[in-house]
């Protein structure tokens, strides 16, 4: 008899996404993010269900793309931060990564490896995010060297990051396209009208409220896990489908007079007689420990509030109005019927981060 806590991993539901994604950019290329352990779905896991249906792979350092290799994976992988020291350019060239360039140390490392066979280069322009990327007045100059360069394939992608493509109300991205496009315009009069560029803007808020984004390469993450990046839905946000649900069980239940409190620094009171469930799930499996009282869960179909702290193995529920509750009853802490995104609101952050910090402890069963 094993603990009940467990990340239920659906290959339809990712498989799914995908497919969203590829129909609404069919004529792109729909690169899959699975970097920080695939947002703590698994790596190699969810890689082997995408091998067949993608073009690439991305993840932040070749620690992760390493991991991918060793796991089977054999497709293209691009590191999405760059590479961190001049030898990673032949450890690059070794195993088919992709490096993205963001800043002229990183170019010239890759100008003066000494390589037996070409990398492949994005070219990062920086259009107002301000964290990483070449400023637009620098984009000629590395891009016509890494052109010119036996180290480097000709076709370079250019490309760039949006800040707040999840913002329906911001400005923000309609101001990065426009400096995007006239980067991009500057390097075309420089390259030549009949040399073609090929571009990326996409990410997965992007490519679902921003049609003129889907360019040649889009880089996908959140939305293949099934859920929405939007903070307002659009119909194609609404038809993702969660592919993680973590689940458990009840191990405990008490009634409570009204009055009497529950868990660490008795931070929540009851209001009522109420039936407390105690369930096997807490902040080292990966739930997050700021989840107010009241955050949902689900039980028997039911949602049913959080009631005090999370403790490191356990959280404590508010079942007084859950029918016929029992004993070994499963617990949905997020999935198909509760939205991550939802838990990550209770909790003060978001639903990247909640699924990222999902913990070695909890297993994950994949499922079809
Ligand atoms: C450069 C870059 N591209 C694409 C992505 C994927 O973003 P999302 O998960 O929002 O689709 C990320 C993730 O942070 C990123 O850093």
């Amino acid at each position: 008899m094993a603990r009940p806590t467990k990340a239920l991993i659906s290959k339809s539901a990712l498989r799914h996404n995908y497919k969203v994604a590829q129909s609404l950019a069919p004529d792109s290329n729909n690169l899959a993010v699975i970097k920080a352990n695939a947002y703590g779905h698994g790596a190699v896991v969810i890689a082997s269900i995408l091998e067949p249906l993608v073009p690439a792979f991305g993840v932040a350092c070749i620690e992760e793309a390493i991991e991918l290799r060793q796991g089977g994976i054999s497709k293209p992988i691009l590191l999405l931060e760059g590479i961190f020291s001049s030898d990673e350019v032949e450890i690059a060239v070794a195993n088919n990564f992709w490096i993205m360039v963001d800043n002229s140390q990183q170019a010239n490392w890759v100008l003066n490896a000494k390589i037996s066979a070409p990398v492949k280069v994005w070219l990062k322009v920086d259009t107002g995010m301000h964290r990483l990327g070449l400023q637009p007045n620098q984009v000629n100059d590395i891009y016509l060297s890494l052109r010119a360069s036996e180290n480097v394939y000709d076709d370079i992608i250019l490309t760039t990051h949006f800040s707040s493509a999840d913002e329906h109300a911001s400005s923000a991205t309609s101001n990065q396209i426009a400096v995007f496009n006239q980067t991009k315009l500057q390097l075309q009069n420089c390259l030549g009208k009949n040399d073609v560029i090929p571009c990326s803007l996409a990410n997965s808020a992007a490519l679902l409220a921003f049609p003129e984004t889907r360019l040649n390469w889009n880089r996908l993450g959140f939305m293949l896990y099934g859920n929405s990046p939007l903070d307002q839905d659009n119909e194609a946000s609404k038809s993702l489908m969660p592919v993680m649900s973590l689940k458990s069980a009840i191990i405990s239940i008490r009634e409570v007079s009204a009055g009497q409190s529950v868990g660490y620094n008795q931070s929540w009171t009851a209001t009522r007689n109420t039936k407390i469930a105690t369930v096997a799930i807490g902040y080292g499996d990966g739930y997050p420990r700021s989840a107010k009282s009241g955050t949902p869960t689900l039980i028997n179909g039911q949602r049913a509030p959080l009631a005090g702290r999370v403790s490191m193995d356990m959280i404590t529920i508010d079942v007084t109005d859950i029918v016929d509750v029992k004993l070994g009853d499963d617990v949905i802490l997020w999935g198909a019927e509760l939205p991550v995104n939802e838990i990550a609101e209770f909790s003060d952050t978001i639903g990247y981060e909640v699924l990222t910090r999902l913990s070695s402890r909890t297993p994950s069963i994949l499922i079809d």
